[in-house]
C-alpha cells in the first residue's frame, strides 16, 4: 500500500481531559507517524468552513459550537494507507458502536463529543491538510 498523509484533530472533549498523549500513543502504536502537530483554538468562521459539507445537517450548529469550545490539536499523520488506517484506529463515529481498542471506544463521551476527527478520502485529506498547515510545517 502507498504511503499517505491524513489530517487528524484531537477535539475539545479530549484536550479538556488531558488525553492528547494517550491518543497519540494509540496513533503511534498503530504505526502512524505524527509528522505535524499544533494546538490551536478555532474561530467560529474556521469551524464553519472546515465542516461546510455538513451545513445542512441538524448537528452542524452544535458541532461548530463544540469545535470552538476549547483548544484542539491539529495533526498530519503519515503511513501506509494512512487515511483508511486512521479511520479504523478511531472507530465508529458513535462510541457505542466503536470496536474495542479504538480511540472512540476508549475515550469518546458521545457521538458528538467523540475525541477525534480523521479525513475520509484522499481529496478530503488534501483539502484539510492544506487548510490547516503550510508545507514547511510538515516534517516527514
Ligand atoms: P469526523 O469527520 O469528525 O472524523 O467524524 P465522522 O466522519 O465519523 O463523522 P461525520 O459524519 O463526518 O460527522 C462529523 C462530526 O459531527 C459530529 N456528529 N454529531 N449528534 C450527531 O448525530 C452527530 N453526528 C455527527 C461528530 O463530532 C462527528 O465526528
Ligand atoms: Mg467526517
Amino acid at each position: 500500500m502507498a504511503t499517505e498523509r491524513t489530517f487528524s484533530i484531537i477535539k475539545p472533549d479530549a484536550t479538556e481531559r488531558n488525553l492528547t498523549g494517550a491518543i497519540n500513543a494509540v496513533i503511534e502504536q498503530a504505526g502512524l507517524r505524527i509528522v505535524a502537530q499544533k494546538r490551536v483554538r478555532w474561530t467560529r468562521a474556521q469551524a464553519e468552513k472546515f465542516y461546510e459539507e455538513h451545513k445542512a445537517r441538524p448537528f452542524y450548529g452544535e458541532l461548530c459550537d463544540f469545535m470552538t469550545s476549547g483548544p484542539i490539536v491539529l495533526q498530519v499523520l503519515e503511513g501506509d494507507g494512512a487515511i483508511a488506517k486512521y479511520r479504523e484506529v478511531m472507530g465508529a463515529t458513535d462510541p457505542k458502536e466503536a470496536a474495542d481498542g479504538t480511540i472512540r471506544k476508549l475515550f469518546a463521551r458521545s457521538k458528538g463529543e467523540n475525541s477525534t476527527h480523521g479525513s475520509d478520502s484522499p481529496a478530503a485529506a488534501d483539502r484539510e491538510i492544506s487548510m490547516n498547515f503550510r508545507l514547511d510545517e510538515i516534517v516527514g
